[in-house]
Parts: C-alpha cells; sequence; structure tokens
C-alpha cells in the first residue's frame, strides 16, 4: 500500500513508519519538524517537510494518491493547549481537517487517527473507560481530539472515507520527546540521568495506563485492515500512580533524586485507565508488553543514547 504518515519524524508515528516499511509498504512522511527529529525519519521513506496546514498538502495528495492517510501530526502539550486554545485548534482540528479535506478530494480510502483515551473522557465515571463512555474532555487537546472524531465520523457518512480512531492511553518508549512538559517517563529518566531533580506534579497520586509502543504499532498495523473501523481503544487496562513511577525509574537509572513535588497542572485528569476488549474481540489486539519491562526498555534506551 502506499501510505502517508504525518507527524513520522515524531516519537509514535516514526515507530509506525519503521513497521510499515518492514511489512513492505511505500510509506510517504509529513512532519514540519517542530517537535519531531530528522533522525527518526526511516531513510526508506520518502520525506516532506511540510506544515499539515500548508496548501502544498494538496498537490502532494494529488499527485501520490496515497491509499491510506496515518494521521499523527499534532501539538501534543495538554498544558501548551490550556495556555493557548487557539494555537492548539489550528494545529490540531484546522491542520486535521486540511487532510480530511485533501485525502476526500484524492480519493484517499481510510485516515487512521491518533486519538487520546486519557484525553477525551476527561474525569471518569467509573474504571476502566469502554470506548462509550462518555466524553467530557477536560482541556482543549482533549475537545479538539473529540472534534476530529466527529469528522471522520462526518466524511464517512457523507463521503464513504473509512477511518480508524485509536485513542490511546498514555504512550511511552524509545524516542519520546524529553524536553517538553508530556512524556513522563522520557522527562524522568533524563533528568535522573543529568543528575536534576525531577518535579512530581501535585501529590503524584494522580494515576495513568500506560502503554508501551510497540503494542500501539501493532494497532496501527491492524488498523491497516478491511475489517478495522471506528473507535477504539488503545491501553492495558491498568493503572500506575507517577509516584509508583518515579520510584521504578530510580531504580531503573540508579538515581537518588528524592520525591520533589511541584504544583498540580490544570487540563489533567485525576485517574485515567481504559479498556481494550473491544479492539481484543474485534481485531485480537492486546497489550504484549509488561510495565516494568517497557520501563527497563525505556531506561535503557536513554542511559545510552550519547
Ligand atoms: N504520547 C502519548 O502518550 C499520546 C497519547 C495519546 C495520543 N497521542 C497522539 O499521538 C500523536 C503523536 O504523538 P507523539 O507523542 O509521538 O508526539 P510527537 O510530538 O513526538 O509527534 C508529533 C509529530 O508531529 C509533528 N508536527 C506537529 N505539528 C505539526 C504540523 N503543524 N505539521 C506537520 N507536523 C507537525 C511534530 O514535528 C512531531 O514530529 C499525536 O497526535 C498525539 O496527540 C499521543
Amino acid at each position: 500500500m502506499k501510505i502517508l504518515v504525518t507527524g513520522g519524524a515524531g516519537f509514535i508515528a516514526s515507530h509506525i513508519t519503521d513497521a510499515y516499511i518492514a511489512a513492505g509498504h511505500d510509506v510517504f512522511v509529513l512532519d514540519d519538524l517542530s517537535t519531531g527529529k530528522k533522525e527518526n525519519i526511516n531513510p526508506k521513506s520518502h520525506f516532506f517537510e511540510y506544515d499539515i496546514n500548508d496548501c502544498e498538502v494538496f498537490d502532494l495528495f494529488k499527485k501520490e494518491k496515497f491509499d491510506v492517510v496515518n494521521h499523527h501530526a499534532a501539538q501534543m502539550d495538554i498544558r501548551i493547549s490550556v495556555k493557548d486554545p487557539k494555537a492548539d485548534t489550528i494545529t490540531n482540528v484546522i491542520g486535521g481537517l486540511n487532510i480530511y479535506e485533501a485525502a476526500k478530494a484524492a480519493g484517499v480510502k481510510k485516515i487512521i487517527f491518533a486519538s487520546s483515551g486519557g484525553a477525551v473522557y476527561g474525569e471518569q465515571d467509573y474504571f476502566p473507560a469502554e470506548e462509550a463512555h462518555p466524553t467530557n474532555p477536560c482541556s482543549p487537546y482533549g475537545i479538539n481530539k473529540l472534534v476530529n472524531e466527529k469528522y471522520l465520523f462526518y466524511y464517512k457518512q457523507v463521503y464513504g472515507l473509512n477511518y480508524v480512531a485509536l485513542r490511546y492511553a498514555n504512550v511511552y518508549g524509545p524516542r519520546q520527546n524529553y524536553l517538553g512538559e508530556a512524556g513522563v517517563v522520557s522527562i524522568f529518566i533524563n533528568k535522573m540521568k543529568c543528575g536534576e531533580q525531577p518535579v512530581i506534579n501535585g501529590d503524584g497520586m494522580n494515576s495513568r495506563d500506560y502503554v508501551f509502543v510497540a503494542d500501539v504499532v501493532r494497532a496501527n498495523v491492524l488498523a491497516l485492515g478491511d475489517n478495522a473501523a471506528g473507535i477504539y481503544n488503545i491501553g492495558t487496562g491498568i493503572e500506575n500512580d507517577v509516584n509508583f513511577v518515579f520510584n521504578e525509574l530510580k531504580k531503573l537509572t540508579g538515581s537518588n533524586a528524592e520525591e520533589f513535588h511541584g504544583e498540580a497542572k490544570a487540563g489533567e485528569q485525576r485517574r485515567s485507565v481504559i479498556s481494550y476488549k473491544k479492539i481484543e474481540t474485534e481485531l485480537g489486539w492486546k497489550p504484549i508488553m509488561r510495565f516494568d519491562e517497557g520501563l527497563k526498555l525505556t531506561a535503557d534506551y536513554f542511559m545510552n543514547l550519547k
């Protein structure tokens, strides 16, 4: 298949690009390198340094006639979205629309979209949340992920453009950006590596469902299949609090940092954990990586990084 991966210089989508290329697909990467890195881009892909809002996107779609578009390019930091909801909307909603309009015009068969299983549900009524759980996002980022899902539903109803929206839990693993404010595992490891003090926001008892990037990649491979359609949670159904993650990483990195608590951040829910039963039943996906093993692999990766 001919596949365009947006955000393919970033953490998650660079791993997806690698897997698609390994499976024999012809892969194009579109990324503005705002948080992505050139060294993440698979050399066997065709790279275009565009913003998803650029009008050149339409020419690229018209010329290349992609079968599938895997849309991961986004402003992915909840706190930035709280500080500047308009900027978040320009990238995450208007940018998405530019991609979907170009896809519609060029006859793309399917869009795979990176949604968020933490942010679209907001504070959960029950645990773990399945896909039918009410969606009450508590950040502009979460609202905008949900808006994309609604647009994809619209494009399917009105134009027959197929889609899969994967609602990820907290993804972690090698290549995750540690310079921003999102991605607690990579941020803590890199602070510990440099002998700096990691800051736990709030009391550290807020919990998240941590899913390893290789498991997320397998879901994106399954999402290419004709039997994959609609919305799926991609998580583990297991929650861990931030203090636990901090202490596990301390052991793995040999750090002697003490727990240090800063202020809690707006826009973040207290507990977040999602059920993967739907995708397990329909597509046979389930998480394989145990959290302790995934943390070790991630810590080893960053500790050995020059
Ligand atoms: N990391 C997580 O835990 C998580 C959880 C749920 C959903 N997601 C979603 O998965 C996707 C990938 O996230 P990630 O963690 O790999 O982040 P990332 O920042 O590493 O990747 C995003 C990529 O998009 C590119 N990009 C940003 N704005 C762009 C624009 N306007 N035009 C073109 N490219 C642009 C960046 O340069 C980067 O390479 C995002 O859509 C994010 O919202 C991530």
